[in-house]
């Protein structure tokens, strides 16, 4: 079984961990690549380098209401050897951030188990399973993970429990 997990991130200030290096998502994309082996591809933007998190979180809303489509950086990965594929980000206004929507359009997951996990600061998986089953209809989507983006350091465990619990 080949697997991959494609994901986005944002390092900096955020609510309650404050400014961090790493962003919480990309912790928990490292544990899956570690316990399971899976390749990683990272949505990348610059669009949100360097903003406090007020600005922030006021950008990321209005990028929703408007359903704008934000680029990232590079080419859209190849996802041909594929057949399962996690995908994850942090929860920003009830689903994952606009950028990872320009991703999606970019990419076909018919066929492929797509097992999406968020991190987040009490919405837990929201919208965003249905939104992934929205965006790929013909994949087939498990029912995915959500963890506290501020337990995602120590929590390890956690992820490696749900891992196991699918098998690996
Ligand atoms: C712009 C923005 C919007 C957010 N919206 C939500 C939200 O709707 N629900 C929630 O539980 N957490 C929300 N959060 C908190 C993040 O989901 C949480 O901190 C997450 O772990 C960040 O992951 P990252 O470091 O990988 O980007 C928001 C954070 C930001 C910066």
């Amino acid at each position: 079984m080949n697997k991959i997990v494609i994901f986005f991130s944002h390092a900096g200030d955020n609510y309650s961990v404050g400014n961090i290096e790493v962003g919480n998502t990309k912790i928990v994309a490292d544990y899956i690549s570690e316990i399971t082996g899976a390749d990683q591809y990272e949505i990348v933007t610059h669009k949100y380098d360097g903003m406090a998190y007020t600005p922030l979180i006021n950008l990321a809303q209005e990028e929703a209401n408007k359903g704008e489509l934000p680029p990232y950086e590079g080419a859209a990965p190849d996802l041909s050897k594929y057949d399962t594929v996690f995908i994850g980000g942090p929860v920003w206004w009830g689903t994952y951030p606009q950028v990872m929507f320009t991703l999606f359009k970019d990419i076909d997951l018919a066929g492929k188990t797509v097992i999406p996990f968020t991190t987040h600061e009490g919405s837990g998986l929201a919208n965003c399973v249905s939104d992934v089953k929205k965006a790929f209809p013909k994949a087939n989507v498990t029912k995915g993970f959500s963890i506290y983006g501020h337990e995602v350091r120590t929590g390890k465990a956690k992820v490696e429990k749900w891992l196991k619990g699918l098998g690996y």
